[in-house]
């Protein structure tokens, strides 16, 4: 008998907050439904989602990244529909895979910076980034890694140790070992600290996800330069901001650099299928799979399968046909610009930024005495208030989902479909515009919120 998925899925249709609760986390169950995030959604399309009231929410968050084509898209859906009508050879692992190969040929004749000439699949961007700090060992034969404060590249325990956020690294500290941060952007230390001679690999976010930090001009080419001098391999990490998310293919474009080894995964599959790329050069994968008894060194079970092979074929190639590339910088420059003139109005505004559809909106402690007053109030108790309490009533009253930057900053950030259109900029702008002047009336509705936040929180 076969699984009805549908009946199965009308069944249990509402449950979902519970289950999450009751069986995988419930501290995230709790926080969902204080923060209102907890709509039941029953449909994605595009740049949009909708409920089971029939609502219809923009997403400006797109899977953390992973939606770049947007949801449900009809040629990434048709491609997995025809691969599963085929009873192809999938996984045969001591053999070959003809999907796998077509995708990697594909990334490296089509899309790769000139010298990536290999590729590693894998099944996330922690586990491209983790495989990537063993490949720059093993080339260097060195055991230092550097890394970029604010820098992300997953929560596996390797990708741990070169995190730049001490909430994700605080527990374990004790057990990283082997890296060192320098200050995003800075030179003096990063040569300093390259100068030693024992540095296997820089690994750095051309743009840096958790706040939408962008380095000054002179970093990514200077800093290329230098590992070059010291024997130390550049490791991109493209995870978020490869594949059109800053205006460009990569983000490494916007200054003309380009890595010894770059990391992809989020946006590779259209949001289907887990999966992970290392696009590296044939000199570091000789050093690695250095012999025949070696050829399976470094691997994983799931890395070269068939449905990620075909979501990530369609996907690239949705990419190319609808200009997603181009479409992220005309969408990210009209955002960009529209927020510039609210910030001009609100003083709780501090800065907006970015690159493409990587947008940051950062906020600032306001002049107004009122103002000053509440904002205070709020982040006397928790420095991520205040953010989420714009959030809010953007989702509850706007039906917008967006996120937090980062831990302890006062930033939103922005990372749509890269389908993204104008109409959908708009709306954004219209309902951020309505919550902001909200936001500057002090009594108002967010200040209530925010401390409805205080008591939770005192609570
Ligand atoms: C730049 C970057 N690298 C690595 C990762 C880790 O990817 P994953 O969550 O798939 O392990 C992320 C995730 O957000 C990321 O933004």
């Amino acid at each position: 008998m076969s699984l009805d998925l549908l009946q199965l899925i009308q069944r249990h249709q509402g449950e979902q907050l519970a289950l999450l609760s009751q069986y995988i986390n419930p501290q995230m169950a709790k926080v969902l439904k204080m923060i209102g995030f907890d709509p039941v959604y029953v449909r994605g399309q595009g740049a949009h989602l909708w409920d089971n009231q029939g609502n219809d929410y923009l997403d400006m968050l797109s899977g953390f990244g992973v939606f770049a084509v947007g949801r449900s898209h009809p040629k990434v859906k048709d491609a997995i529909r025809q691969y599963l009508d085929l009873d192809s050879p999938n996984l045969v692992k001591m053999g070959t895979q003809l999907l796998a190969g077509l995708l990697a040929r594909k990334l490296i004749d089509e899309f790769s910076p000139p010298g990536l000439d290999t590729v590693f699949f894998c099944n996330s961007g922690a586990e491209a980034v983790d495989g990537a700090l063993k490949f720059a060992h093993a080339f260097t034969q060195r055991g230092k890694f550097l890394y970029c404060e604010h820098g992300f590249h997953g929560l596996t325990l390797a990708t741990l140790a070169i995190n730049g956020l001490k909430e994700f690294r605080g527990d374990y500290e004790a057990i990283l070992d082997g890296a060192t941060q320098v200050p995003f952007g800075n030179l003096a230390r990063l040569e300093a600290e390259l100068a030693r001679g024992d540095v296997a690999a820089l690994v750095v976010e051309p743009v840096i996800g958790h706040g939408v930090f962008t380095p000054p001009d002179d970093f990514l080419p200077r800093a290329r330069e230098l590992c070059t001098r010291y024997g130390t391999l550049l490791i991109a990490d493209e995870v978020q901001t490869g594949l059109g998310r800053t205006g460009k293919l990569f983000a490494c474009e916007h200054w003309n650099v380009v890595p010894d080894i770059m990391t992809l995964s989020k946006s590779l599959s259209g949001g289907y299928c887990p999966i992970g790329a290392i696009l590296y050069p044939r000199k570091v994968y000789e050093r690695v799979f250095s012999s025949l008894d070696r050829c399976m060194v470094h691997s994983t079970t799931f890395g070269l399968n068939d449905l990620a092979a075909v979501c990530g074929l369609a996907t690239l190639e949705v990419i190319r046909e609808e200009g997603l590339v181009e479409n992220s910088a005309r969408m990210g420059t009209y955002l960009l610009e529209r927020l510039k003139s609210l910030a001009e109005k609100y003083e709780l505004i501090r800065e907006v930024r970015g690159r493409g559809l990587m947008v940051a909106i950062e906020f600032g402690q306001p002049r107004s005495v009122t103002l000053k007053a509440g904002w205070k109030m709020i982040h006397g108790v928790n420095q991520d208030l205040f953010c989420q309490s714009i959030l809010m009533p953007l989702i509850m009253d706007h039906h917008i989902l967006a996120q937090v930057a980062v831990h302890g900053k006062d930033i939103i950030k922005l990372i749509p479909p890269l389908v993204l259109d104008r109409n959908d900029a708009d709306r954004f702008i219209e309902a951020f515009d309505r919550v902001l002047a909200a936001a500057h009336r002090f009594p108002g509705p967010i200040w209530d919120l925010g401390s409805h936040f205080v008591k939770a929180a005192l609570r």
